[in-house]
């Protein structure tokens, strides 16, 4: 018999093996009758007992070999109990795997958070009780386990109940409630049992099915197209997965980011086209008439289409041990869609404990905050309320490809349909032909001291010297003017930069020859700034010279007051310098004189005919 969507529960237990998760799990498989012969061999073989360290290890290990992971740690299980099917997302504990819960919680329609009677509310569990109330998982269920450590005494169990309550009603989470058990011992997980005989609530079981799935506001159609498929016939088919609604061929769908209409002709199959396709399927189908379509392309509901927007507003969880600054540049992955993004504006920060709203300037690992985000192009998307699939995303690290924040969208910035490029009739071509010149930028970086604002200089009036339009922004008086409103957090910085990156970039539109000379301390802000042009109109400078050596230069005295304490965030001394990796032009300061450093760079310029 086929079990349809509505009767499925999505559910995440978190906690860790500490905690009696493993237990719990294989108790919960074991009544189910989910685990084999061959497991239940295994198990004998490690003692024959459910003791926690061996059984533990058994389950965390079948887990794992038969996971059908979305993420390589998140494994899921079905099983049935009562006639109801349950997905079960097992979600590690430990902090690294913060990313895993967050995947498995944004598809949950109910968690169970584990925690030890013995050691009541730990940080972790308050962590993850925050994380589930930031995605929406409302129905939260704490066991409080091992209570035959404690003698089944009630008032052991009704503490840590207490301080659960307290802290859900916080956090909005209105239908959390307490069930102690001992998953070693079985008591309250089918049956209450004679030893919490005291306790007037619901078994596990009983509690699982109470549970009601979570409604997904609307129920709209969406399918993100995974894959464009070429057919032998030379038409196109697309690939994705369904949510939100029940696809039929016939249907009619609007088609985005072009917001064109097709309706659905056929959903293949290889023996026979399917009649249906249902949420959480996938599925391979065809248009009745061509349309543009790539991956990221979004299929969807004609009555309710999605945002196509390149600004939102999002709750962000930030992962990466390195703190977010907005106007750093990330790639956003949202469904099957690929993106540069940054941050343009951390708008708060949410207090873990109730929500609540806190100025920050910056997110740390872990933090939750509500921010701007502006991308590259608009995409389709989805408030987080109305669709899982196309309503949240990740950020990813373009350097080390590693995700550094999970996001919620919360709706779309109405600024960003208000916007549009002027396409002006005088164009960038047309200004640099006036001046009879090729518009690039020369990005000095390097340690306060090192020579760049001496060095842009000469080549500046080189520059002059042979009748070019020249401009050079230097970070000391950008800083008296534009930039007056910022210091040298790192924060800071890279708003620093990214205003001097788009100045430079206006300039060159103008035809200008641009120089810039700023610490420019940050890779990603260098590259940030690097993207703003086309490869050949962006040459980085480095003016490498040791610490020790522009320390002994000084020219400012700041090196001298930075050691004595008197001058913070001093680059070298107790801010970071990340060293470029693969500058355009490189020069040695402690080689070269300043007029030959000079040459060196116009050198350059000539070899590439940029002069
Ligand atoms: S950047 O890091 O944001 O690129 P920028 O080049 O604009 O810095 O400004 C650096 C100049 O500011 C230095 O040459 C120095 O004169 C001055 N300065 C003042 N405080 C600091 C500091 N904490 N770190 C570095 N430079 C500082």
């Amino acid at each position: 018999m086929s079990v349809g969507p509505q009767e499925l529960l999505r559910l995440v237990i978190c906690g860790s093996v500490d905690d009696g998760k493993s237990t719990l799990l294989g108790r919960l498989l074991d009544d189910a009758g989910l685990l084999h012969q061959e497991e239940r061999q295994r198990l004998a073989a490690h003692g024959g007992t459910l003791g926690e360290p061996h059984y533990a290890g058994v389950v965390d290990g079948l887990l794992a070999e038969r996971a059908q992971a979305i993420t390589i740690d998140v494994a899921y299980r079905s099983m049935e109990l009562a006639g109801r099917r349950y997905r079960v997302a097992d979600a590690p504990g430990h902090e690294q795997y913060t990313h895993n819960m967050i995947t498995a919680a944004t598809r949950a329609d109910a968690a169970l958070i584990l925690c030890d009677v013995t050691r009541g509310l730990t940080a972790q569990t308050r962590r993850h009780l925050a994380l589930l109330a930031v995605l929406g998982v409302h129905h939260v269920g704490l066991l409080v386990n091992k209570m035959d450590l404690v003698d089944y005494a009630a008032e052991a169990f009704e503490s840590v109940a207490a301080s659960f309550a307290d802290n859900a009603r916080r956090l909005g989470l209105a239908q959390a409630q307490s069930l102690p058990v001992s998953a070693l011992c079985g008591d309250n997980l089918l049956h209450r049992g004679h030893r919490l005989g005291w306790f007037d609530g619901p078994s596990v079981y009983d509690y699982l099915a109470t549970l009601p799935p979570r409604q997904e506001r609307g129920g709209a159609l969406r399918l993100p197209v995974q894959w464009v498929y070429r057919l032998q016939d030379g038409r196109r088919a697309l690939g994705g997965r369904v949510s939100g609604a029940v696809l039929t061929p016939g249907q009619a769908v609007r088609v985005f980011p072009g917001n064109t209409e097709a309706r659905v002709a056929r959903l293949l199959a290889p023996e026979a086209d399917l009649p249906e396709a249902l949420p959480g399927s996938s599925v391979l189908l065809t248009l009745d008439q061509p349309v543009d379509t790539s991956r990221g392309s979004v299929l969807a509901d004609i009555e309710h289409p999605p945002t196509v927007t390149d600004q939102f507003q999002a709750t962000v969880i930030w992962l990466s041990r390195q703190p977010l600054y907005a106007g750093r540049r990330y790639t956003l992955k949202l469904g099957t869609t690929r993106v540069g993004a940054s941050v343009t504006d951390i708008r708060h920060r949410l207090d873990p404990d109730d929500l609540s709203a806190l100025a920050a300037r910056e997110l740390g690992r872990h933090e939750f905050g509500v921010c701007n985000l502006a991308l590259d192009r608009p995409v389709p998307l989805d408030a987080f309320t109305d669709s899982r699939e196309t309503g949240t995303f990740i950020l990813i690290d373009p350097f080390d490809h590693d995700t550094v924040a999970a996001g919620m969208v919360r709706h779309a910035l109405r600024r960003a349909t208000n916007l549009h490029s002027q396409p002006g009739e005088v164009d960038r071509a047309a200004r640099a032909a006036m001046k009879g010149q090729q518009p690039f930028v020369l990005w000095f970086t390097g340690l306060s001291g090192a020579g760049k604002s001496t060095v842009a200089n000469l080549v500046e009036q080189c520059l002059h010297g042979l009748g070019k339009h020249t401009f050079l922004l230097d970070g000391d008086n950008l800083r008296q003017g534009l930039n007056r409103d910022l210091g040298f957090t790192p924060g800071d910085r890279v708003e620093n930069i990214r205003r001097a990156a788009e100045v430079a970039r206006l300039m060159t539109e103008a035809g200008v020859i641009v120089l810039t000379a700023f610490i420019s301390p940050y890779r990603a802000e260098r590259e940030m700034a690097r993207a703003l042009f086309s490869d050949q109109a962006f040459l980085e400078v480095f003016v490498d010279a040791p610490l020790s050596v522009v320390e002994a230069r000084d020219p400012k005295g700041l090196y001298a007051r930075a050691r004595q304490g008197a001058l913070m965030n001093f680059t070298g001394i107790d801010a970071p310098y990340e060293r470029p990796e693969h500058p355009d032009i490189q020069l040695d300061t402690t080689l070269l004189t300043a007029p030959a450093a000079a040459e060196a760079v116009l050198a350059a310029l000539h070899r590439r005919k940029l002069i």
